[in-house]
């Protein structure tokens, strides 16, 4: 025997909105969907229509993106309970991608592996790390021709002359004052001291300069050529920023996706890891994002935010969380 699902049993399973749901029923797009009184029943085994909406921005030949940096807080295990929100927020399509707070954008990759999204922006405070990425959009054979550099000269060392050259580059990195002349110099050293320091962290003392020591990795892929170039034809259509997160307002409109992922509240004065830059990210600046997610909600935005204790918490969605 047949057996059948409500609107709202349907709306969970397919996690959309039960009025996506019904109008779904009413164009037809279920079959075997009936009206009973006034309530829709769906076959149990229905499958979820395909939207023609996400469909017209799913990129036709997907390529895998990944981030070109290890960080913190980019591990990447909500990408599958985000990705149920993109790009069809079950309402209208989004057709703008928002995340202020980028770090190594684990979302972000994965959004533009798979998506075409008309408009993306993304924005940081740390300057080292939005150098990166301006680089890898605007010269990323210079990018890949000095870390293979790198690359060349590190790897085959024995642990004596890898801690040697570790720290002359850390010391480089650390007086190199950014400016266009040297951005490529400075991206090759960021990336290099990310992918081989201890568990790619990033941390500053209070002058501002990296401090984190060597890591112990036998063979790190300094330079991963091909996902640089990737990365980089994508990052063309992306609009990068260095600063506030609130800089991301004048964007976000009622088609944009908002994603944010702020640095987790440090749990005492020395817990040093939440320190990106020289600020941490304390309980006034919690207090600063909430209100600014009051006012971007004002403009019928999705927004995502990713709160300290890792659970996700969701504006502007029929189905909030
Ligand atoms: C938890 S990390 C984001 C991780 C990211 N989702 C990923 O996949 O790697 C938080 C980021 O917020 C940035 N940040 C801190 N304060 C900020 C501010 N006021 N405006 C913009 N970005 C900020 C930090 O530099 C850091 O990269």
């Amino acid at each position: 025997m047949l057996s059948y699902m409500s609107a709202k049993e349907a709306a969970e399973k397919w996690n959309i909105s039960q009025r996506r749901v019904a109008i779904l029923c009413g164009e037809k797009r279920i079959d075997g969907a009936m009206m009973v009184g006034n309530m829709w029943i769906i076959p149990s085994s229905a499958e979820k229509p395909v939207d023609k909406r996400t469909v017209r921005y799913e990129k036709e030949h997907q390529i895998v993106l990944k981030p070109f940096v290890k960080w913190v807080g980019g591990k990447g295990q909500l990408i599958d309970e985000l990705e149920k929100m993109l790009p069809d927020s079950g309402e209208k399509t989004l057709t703008k991608y928002c995340e202020p707070m980028v770090g190594g954008g684990a979302l972000l990759f994965n959004v533009l592996s798979k998506y075409d999204f008309a408009e993306l922006y993304i924005s940081d405070i740390n300057p080292e790390l939005i150098n990166a990425y301006n680089v890898i959009k605007t010269d990323v054979a210079g990018l890949i021709s000095r870390l293979q550099e790198m690359q060349m000269v590190f790897l085959p060392m024995d642990d004596n002359g890898r801690k040697f050259y570790y720290y002359s580059v850390r010391d480089k990195f650390n007086s190199v004052v950014l400016t266009e002349a040297t951005a490529v110099e400075k991206a090759a050293y960021f990336i290099f001291l990310n992918k081989t320091c201890f568990n790619g962290l990033y941390r500053v003392n209070r002058k501002g300069q990296f401090n984190v020591p060597m890591g112990a990795y036998k063979n790190p892929t300094i330079c991963d050529e091909e996902n640089l170039l990737n990365i980089s034809k994508v990052l063309q259509n992306v609009t990068i920023v260095c600063g506030d997160y609130s800089l991301a307002k004048s964007f976000i409109d009622k088609e944009t996706f908002v994603y944010l992922d702020p640095p987790y509240r440090p749990i005492s004065e020395t817990s040093a890891f939440t320190s990106y830059n020289a600020d941490a990210f304390d309980d006034a600046e919690q207090i600063r994002l909430s209100k600014f997610i009051d006012e971007i909600n004002t403009t019928g935005a999705k927004i995502v935010l990713r709160r300290f204790d890792k659970e996700l918490k969701t504006y502007g969605f029929t189905n909030e969380f």
